[in-house]
């Protein structure tokens, strides 16, 4: 079976390294980078380009396509693959609107009754911030994709009002989310789909500060582990029940199934697990420790959760913990004091 993995990141690089030791599986990466180039045949191309993907497709005789960052999903690369009959483990253009518009999400949590910090949708960024002084500490976030930059954790309402104007004024912004501040450890539960179905991986924790010791602004994750044992394995079925199916059923119900990696940002509150984003794809760095625990092979899996035939629950992992620590190149640098 031949598989294409589209992205090049470090997400991709433990994708195209599990679904190799699959026996009878042959992987390509497009882009790829020069760590997967050592284990796999890289091609070039822009993987948001709808038409160059499907004709590599054609080319290679490629039987499933692994879409790894949601830029090509939102594009709808896995759409137009789908439309020449291959197998795609990726949801559709408008199923990833689960992660590309943060007010469709909160539409489909509300929906579904997923539990979820409370929140309001505004269009005009000066009236979201007069409600946020009335609201004082909020989060605010852009509705679209930010690349990270797009929530603000507000101490006050003042900064929250100046978060609304902020990021009222960038092109994520078009429409502003205001959200009730939650507290609590966070938590990545990433669930493997097939439009109806799903099994989860096992709970992960990534950490977000860019520097040593928990300080300075937030990225997309510098390292993770799993599993992140902050879940009884009750509470953890309770996600896929309370959480994952009713979101898959929503989306079904919509007409719009979601087959791919469905990812639950969490956060554990004294209230219970609330859900603080969706992702419409495998988590970066997650993704690294969680394929290093799987115990079963990657590509079977995939491609049932692709044709719609996913048949089991839990996942067999391996013993022990796995762990992704980031070696970014260098860039912005941390202050020379303890501030954060
Ligand atoms: P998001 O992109 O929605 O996951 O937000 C990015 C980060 O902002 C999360 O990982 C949290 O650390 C924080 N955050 C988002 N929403 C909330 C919330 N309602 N309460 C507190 N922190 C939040
Ligand atoms: N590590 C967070 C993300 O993949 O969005």
């Amino acid at each position: 079976m031949k598989v294409l993995v589209l992205g090049s990141g470090a997400r991709e690089h433990a994708l195209v390294w599990r679904l190799s030791q699959g026996s009878g599986v042959e992987v390509i990466c497009a882009p790829g980078n020069p760590g997967i180039e050592a284990i796999a045949r890289c091609e070039r191309l822009d993987p948001t380009d709808r038409a160059a993907v499907v004709r590599l497709v054609k080319h290679e005789g490629v039987s499933l396509v692994v879409v790894g960052p949601e830029a090509p999903l939102v594009a709808g690369v896995a759409d137009a693959c789908r439309a020449i009959g291959v197998d795609v483990f990726g949801p559709s253009a408008r199923a990833a609107a689960i992660e590309g518009s943060k007010a469709f999400a909160k539409e489909i949590m509300f929906a579904a009754m997923v539990p979820t910090a409370r929140s309001e949708t505004f269009t005009d960024a000066a009236l979201a911030a007069r409600r946020a002084l009335e609201w004082g500490p909020v989060v605010v976030k852009a509705d679209g994709l930010a690349a990270g930059k797009g929530v603000v954790v507000a101490d006050s309402g003042a900064e929250a009002a100046e978060a609304c104007r902020a990021l009222g004024a960038t092109p994520a912004g078009a429409r502003l989310v205001l959200e009730e501040r939650l507290v609590g450890p966070e938590l990545s539960v990433i669930a493997l789909c097939d439009g109806k179905r799903h099994a989860l991986l096992a709970p992960a924790q990534d950490h977000k500060r860019i520097f040593e010791g928990d300080r300075g602004p937030n990225t997309g994750g510098m390292g993770a582990y799993a599993p992140a044992n902050l879940l009884t394995d009750a509470q953890l079925e309770a996600i896929g029940r309370e959480v994952v199916a009713p979101v898959l059923n929503e989306l079904g119900r919509r007409g719009t199934p979601f087959v791919g990696a469905l990812y639950a940002g969490l956060m554990l509150t004294d209230e219970g697990p609330r859900v603080l984003e969706f992702n419409a794809r495998l988590g970066d760095p997650e993704t690294q420790p969680l394929l290093m625990q799987l115990a079963e092979p990657l590509a079977p899996l995939l491609q049932a959760c692709a044709r719609g035939e996913l048949d089991r629950g839990a996942l067999q992992q391996r013993p022990g913990a796995s762990v992704a620590v980031c070696w970014p190149a260098a860039g912005t640098r941390p202050p020379p004091s303890s501030e954060t």
